[in-house]
């Protein structure tokens, strides 16, 4: 038997709730809803299997996509600091509307917000 993973803490469905209600944040942010496709299904897919794997869950992602190269991957769409708090705000907002539980929350909340500096590639 394996370890408990942050995974099983949250649990697939309230993780795929947190996402779908994370994507509805991000449709209606002005700062956030140009950069991405009118059409959120496969993004907020691509989402949930990432999630999934950085959680300490199955290797969703890699599985489908490969190595996540998540840097990478955002180098097409300018990421300043201004949007990466505003994406932060999107999942905080959400993480409220999902009613996510202490002391995973914060938990979460702080590997997300070193991945979301970690994407900012412009200044302007
Ligand atoms: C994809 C924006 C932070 C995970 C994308 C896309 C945009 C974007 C525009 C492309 C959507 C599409 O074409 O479907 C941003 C912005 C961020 C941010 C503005 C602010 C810092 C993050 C963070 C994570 C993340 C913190 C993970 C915790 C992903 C994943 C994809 C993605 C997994 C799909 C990559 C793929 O195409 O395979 N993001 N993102 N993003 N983002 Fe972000």
């Amino acid at each position: 038997s394996r370890a408990r993973t942050p995974y099983d803490v949250i649990g697939k469905e309230k993780l795929e709730e947190l996402v779908d209600v994370f994507y509805t944040n991000v449709a209606l942010d002005p700062d956030l809803a140009p950069l991405f496709p009118d059409d959120l299904t496969e993004t907020a897919r691509k989402q949930k299997q990432f999630l999934t794997q950085f959680l300490g869950g199955p290797p969703a992602y890699s599985e489908e996509h490969g190595h996540p190269m998540l840097r990478a991957r955002h180098l097409p769409f300018p990421i300043t600091p201004f949007r990466a708090e505003a994406w932060l705000r999107c999942m905080d907002d959400a993480m409220d509307e999902t009613g996510l539980e202490e002391p995973f929350r914060s938990a979460f909340m702080e590997r997300l917000t070193q991945t979301a500096r970690h994407m900012i590639n412009t200044t302007e």
